[in-house]
């Protein structure tokens, strides 16, 4: 039996008119990756905070390595490693300085903290810079090392809030190399982002927090394959020929799609891979939908536009997908290219949570 690093239930928060947690539970087994995955404004940096002791909850209760955050918050910040959303380091002292400060702030044993700001500066790819003000370093620069003062302690549970949000492609990976081996060497992360492929790397399991509610919950497979179960809609325009549209849709699926006027419906066991194929067949053909929706078997069909929940903006995310990659592929065309989509249709559906993220991140479609 795994022991529980963290357990969390019934969490409420509220901030004067905005409810930031709206009641969350879930519990996280020691030595492994914890995901929380959300839009801006969900509520993941409230929930680490509460976590982490830094605010208390209204309601409900959270217990880090069986300790209560409200009533042992001492017990718990012993444990605890925490690199916020927005660096803490002090930019007039250098990065081996700030390193050194956290460590004597953590009460880490004298002897031991040159040495472990050493390894952290090599581990982070700051050898180089580790004597330069902090002031001097570039975002990315700045953001390993405010992971790598969470780090000087080593402690058992670990809680990095949007880690990479600002890295480039190479210091992205690097730290997730960096929290793999801390996880193989027993520690436990919560790690915020909004960025499903991130967490689809890293976490065994996740929840996806709308609006201070779990949306989703499962391991990056089982949400996957959740948003697989799916069925597509293709909406026709006025001047195609549906019964030929008709046709070539069951050339791809095997079976006639149903048809209501213009709609045409079917369901899609593989999510997002039929639907590629689909399009790409129809496009081919000049053929092209007005809209184009994937979305859970529903018995209510109402489709009702203001993208409310994870099924509605992928229906929205999907399409807009489609008509990104189609222009995509246009431009490459009037550059002398070739009639090709990049959609990946494995891939799919990660593309397509990131975009519902985005749609609700930006507000627009
Ligand atoms: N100290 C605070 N005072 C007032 N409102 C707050 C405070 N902290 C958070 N909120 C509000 O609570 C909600 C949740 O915020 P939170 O920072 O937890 O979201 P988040 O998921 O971390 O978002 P982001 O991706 O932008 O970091 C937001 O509406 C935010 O404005
Ligand atoms: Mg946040």
């Amino acid at each position: 039996m795994p022991t529980t690093a963290v357990r969390v239930s019934g969490l409420t928060k509220r901030f004067g008119e905005v409810q930031a947690l709206a009641g969350i539970d879930f519990e996280i087994p020691e030595g492994t990756i914890f995901g929380l995955l959300g839009p801006n404004g969900a509520g993941k940096t409230t929930a680490v905070r509460i976590l982490a002791t830094v605010h208390k909850p209204d309601a409900g209760s959270a217990e880090v390595l069986g300790y209560d955050v409200v009533k042992d918050p001492n017990e718990v910040r012993m444990r605890i490693g925490l690199a916020g959303q927005y660096a803490a380091v002090d930019p007039n002292l250098t990065g081996r300085e700030n390193l050194r400060l956290m460590g004597r702030l953590a009460q880490v044993e004298p002897s031991y903290i040159p040495p472990r700001a050493d390894e952290l500066l090599r581990s982070f790819d700051l050898v180089d810079a580790g004597d330069r003000p902090v002031r001097t370093y570039s975002g990315g620069m700045r953001r390993r090392l405010d992971v790598a003062a969470s780090l000087v302690q080593k402690p058992p549970v670990l809680f990095l809030d949007e880690p990479t949000t600002g890295l480039d492609l190479q210091s992205r990976q690097a730290l997730w190399n960096t929290i793999r081996t801390l996880v193989h060497e027993g520690t436990t992360v919560i790690l915020t982002t909004q960025y499903l492929e991130e967490a689809d790397q890293l976490a065994d399991d996740l929840v996806v927090i709308d609006h201070g509610k779990i949306i989703a919950q499962g391991t990056a497979g089982e949400l996957k394959r959740n948003l697989g179960g799916t069925v597509i809609e293709l909406t026709m325009g006025e001047d195609t020929d549906v019964d030929r549209a008709i046709s070539l849709v069951g050339a791809v699926t095997g079976s006639e799609p149903e048809r209501q006027g213009a709609l045409l419906r079917m369901p899609s066991p593989d999510g997002s891979h039929l639907l590629t194929q689909m399009l790409r067949r129809l496009d081919d053909e000049g053929v092209q939908p007005t809209a184009v929706a994937l979305r859970e078997p529903s018995l209510d069909e109402a489709l009702t536009t203001p993208v409310k929940s994870l099924d509605t903006a992928l229906t929205y995310a999907a399409a807009q997908n489609y008509l990104d990659e189609r222009s995509r592929a246009m431009k490459r065309i009037e550059r002398g290219g070739t009639m090709t989509m990049d959609v990946e249709p494995k891939k799919l559906p990660i593309a397509l949570v990131n975009r519902y993220l985005e749609i609700k991140r930006t507000g627009r479609l």
